[in-house]
């Protein structure tokens, strides 16, 4: 085999090295080693790109790789140096928890308020901190990055990054990025009240909207500062999340072609002409899910129980009363591509039927006998024809959720469970809020408390991403 030293290595790939191993506190024959070593432990990985751009890091590998892979859509935040920074950890959390690939960067102002390494470790990626970054910028990395995200979020944006972003500066990362990128731009502002009001941050405030720039806050309240109080105050992480996913609504078109059967509301179950069986569901998820859907371009039937909610529109929809009639209206609606059953089913119906109000005797209270209606989720996900391709349940617990949900995915034969703790305190049943736990045959992955429509517009999300895996 032929011997190769460093000095027969060109200039650029000397340089790089040269950098690298003194990054690494090695001599560059040592970094020649691990290099080698790395890529035999990875053979797919030895090419040219791989010592070219070598990677500096385990941090900075994950970082290079697609991140969080779960989400298509990437989200770049960019931390500014407020005090409101320390609220960013908080939010790079809450993002992850949505299953978005989440890129972050931070001025030179920010490391002095949080440190890299706990925007690093909560994301588990290491930041972008540094424009002239010499391994990163071989490939122009900047703009790589601020093309290859959806969003970008600022937060906190401080008065500089502000002026500097309405006058298209580019002397620091973020600024070059955020005047590189074409994706959306989410602003949230944050500083002293005095600040916000001056008549330079109006005038760049009103450029930055102008140019299509969206904004979040600032909200009113105490500030940092001792005594200080007013409009200034970063909006919260929570809020933040809420605006970044209004941006990241799925598009029309999502779902074109996609025949897809929801089913939503309580069923009635008669004891006489004018009494009945019930629960508390109010439709409202169902309701959305199936909206969204449409939104999305999907032919959606809806098969609802009573409710009071409207109609979604663009949305074909079925009134039933009683889980028979669901069952018999959701085989009619077959074939379908996609099938979520939202409603909550009444489990029994009393075995009799009176066709006579029961009337009072003054003696004795009548005894109902109850007999189990068909369960229509597995009905469908056990279908050996006619079987939609992803045939998803709803599983209302009030207690061992999760376990309880993973049970009911293997009996039910459904290929994912949306789990949620209805205990009454929760004011999920009927209220405009879930937390939702997705248990697939893989794992399970719990999103945080969110309303209705968000949650609907995550579960069409990812339905239009297993339907591309699996086309
Ligand atoms: C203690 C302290 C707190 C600060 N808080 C804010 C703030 O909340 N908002 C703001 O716009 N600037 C704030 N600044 C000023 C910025 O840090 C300063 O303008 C910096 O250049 C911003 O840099 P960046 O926008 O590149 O991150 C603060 C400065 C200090 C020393």
């Amino acid at each position: 085999m032929a011997s190769l030293t460093v000095r027969q290595l060109d200039d650029k790939l000397k340089k790089l090295l040269r950098l690298r191993a003194a990054r690494h506190g090695r001599s560059m024959e040592d970094e020649v080693r691990t290099i080698l070593r790395a890529a035999a432990d990875e053979p797919d990985r030895a090419t040219p790109d791989a010592v070219a751009a070598p990677r500096p890091s385990p941090l900075a590998a994950r970082q290079e790789s697609q991140p969080h892979a779960a989400s298509e859509k990437k989200v770049l935040l960019i931390i500014g140096g407020g005090i409101a920074a320390y609220k960013s950890l908080d939010l790079i959390r809450r993002l992850r928890e949505r299953g978005l690939g989440l890129h972050v960067a931070m001025t030179d102002a920010a490391q002095e308020f949080i440190t890299p390494l706990s925007a690093g470790a909560i994301n588990d990626a290491r930041p972008y901190t540094d424009l002239f970054d010499p391994v990163h910028e071989l490939s122009v990395g900047h703009i790589r990055l601020a093309r290859s995200v959806h969003t970008v979020v600022v937060a906190p944006a401080t008065a500089d990054l502000i002026a500097k972003m309405a006058n298209g500066h580019a002397d620091d990362l973020a600024s070059a990025i955020l005047l590189a990128t074409t994706a959306n731009i989410l602003l949230a502002p944050a500083m002293n009240p005095h600040m916000w009001a001056n008549k330079a941050t109006r005038r760049n405030m009103a450029q930055l909207i102008a140019d299509g720039v969206h904004v979040i806050g600032p909200n009113a309240g105490e500030m940092a500062e001792s005594g200080e109080a007013g409009v200034g105050r970063m909006a919260e992480p929570l809020e933040i999340v809420a605006a970044v996913q209004a941006l990241l609504a799925p598009a029309p078109g999502l779902l074109a072609g996609v025949r897809m059967l929801v089913t939503s509301g309580p069923t009635h179950e008669p004891i006489d002409p004018v009494r009945y069986i019930a629960n508390r569901s109010s439709g409202k998820q169902g309701h959305a899910i199936a909206e969204a859907a449409a939104v999305c371009g999907a032919r959606v039937t809806l098969v609802s129980g009573p409710v009071n909610v409207p109609d979604p529109p663009g949305v074909h929809v079925i009134k039933v009363e009683t889980a028979r009639e669901m069952l018999s209206a959701v085989e009619q609606a077959l074939p379908a591509d996609v099938a979520v059953f939202a409603a909550a089913v009444a489990d029994w119906r009393t075995a009799t039927n009176s066709q006579e109000k029961i009337k009072k005797s003054g003696k004795q209270a009548p005894e109902l006998m109850l007999v189990e209606n068909p369960d229509i989720l597995s009905s469908i996900a056990h279908l050996t024809s006619n079987r939609p391709k992803l045939v998803i349940g709803f599983a209302a617990e009030t207690e061992h959720v999760v376990e309880h949900a993973e049970q009911k995915l293997a009996r039910k034969n459904c290929d994912w469970i949306l789990a949620n703790d209805v205990s009454p305190e929760t004011g999920i049943m009927g209220g405009d809020s879930n937390t939702i736990h997705l248990v697939t045959r893989t794992g399970v992955e719990h999103w945080p408390p969110q309303t209705k429509t968000e949650v609907a517009s995550e579960l069409v999300a990812r339905i239009a991403q297993a339907l591309r895996t699996t086309r």
